[in-house]
């Protein structure tokens, strides 16, 4: 694992931005997984520009939603499916057949786990996986105890994720599961970005980074990967031990 701090948010969303483009023009059949969220917005809004202005090739690409709230619809601003679309997936003029979401007002939500499992082997893997952290150092929403080998699944959501993804909606929400991709698909996937941002974060941060690796901080899980990426922002790398 490497950490890279950038000055601001705009530099660290830039650089972001950079690697979507480049996976993709390297590889244009590249699996992209996106985490949504307040982290991702301006990092993607740079890519989709970029990749508009410069017409990269992305008609062969892939793109995953790593998480999404268990029973809000898609349409309701807070879900990770309204993010997406609005932000990427719609200003790119990506085809229904490229992007994979969780359906997650789907009756059986173990179907949905194994479709997602299916489409990430059948197309090979995971190229590039771009995530943010929760205040509890959670990854997409892999909670604190979640097992690191789990796949994709359903799980009861902590009180922490409840309590800060109200502010995602526009009026209280009730939340109490979410789905999403797991931790042994992070271990698989090529390259993995964790993205932070802001004094906010900086806490957790300095956990993820100088904690053993546990599941009682899902995040720390990054220490072990080969190809993975912790890139901050100033404010977000406060309180790193940046001697070590
Ligand atoms: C949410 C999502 C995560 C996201 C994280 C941080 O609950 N499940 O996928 O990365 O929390 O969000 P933000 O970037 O808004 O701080």
């Amino acid at each position: 694992m490497e950490t890279k701090i950038y000055p601001d948010y705009e530099t660290l969303s830039a650089a972001v931005a950079q690697i979507m483009f480049d996976t993709i023009q390297q590889k244009p059949t590249a699996v992209i997984c996106l985490a949504s969220g307040h982290t991702p917005l301006l990092p993607c809004q740079l890519f989709v520009k970029k990749a508009n202005d410069e017409h990269l090739h992305i008609s062969e690409a892939t793109f995953l939603g790593l998480d999404e709230w268990v029973g809000v619809p898609p349409e309701n601003e807070g879900s990770c499916h309204y993010f997406l679309y609005n932000t990427v997936f719609n200003p790119l003029g990506l085809q229904a057949g490229q992007i994979h979401l969780f359906n997650s007002m789907a009756d059986d939500l173990s179907i949905e786990c194994i479709t997602m499992d299916e489409v990430i082997e059948n197309n090979g893997g995971i190229d590039l996986m771009i995530v943010g952290i929760g205040m509890n150092g959670h990854i997409g929403f892999n909670e604190p105890e979640v097992s690191f080998t789990n796949l994709s699944h359903v799980i009861e959501l902590d009180k922490t994720t409840i309590e800060v993804g109200q502010k995602y909606f526009p009026a209280a929400t009730t939340l109490s599961k979410g789905i999403t991709i797991g931790l042994q698909h992070l271990m698989n996937t090529k390259q993995v970005l964790l993205i932070a941002n802001g004094e906010k974060k900086a806490t957790i941060i300095q956990q993820t980074i100088e904690s053993e690796v546990s599941n009682q901080i899902p995040a720390t899980i990054m220490q072990t990967h080969k190809h993975g990426v912790i890139m901050l922002d100033d404010a977000a790398s406060s309180k790193i031990n940046k001697i070590n």
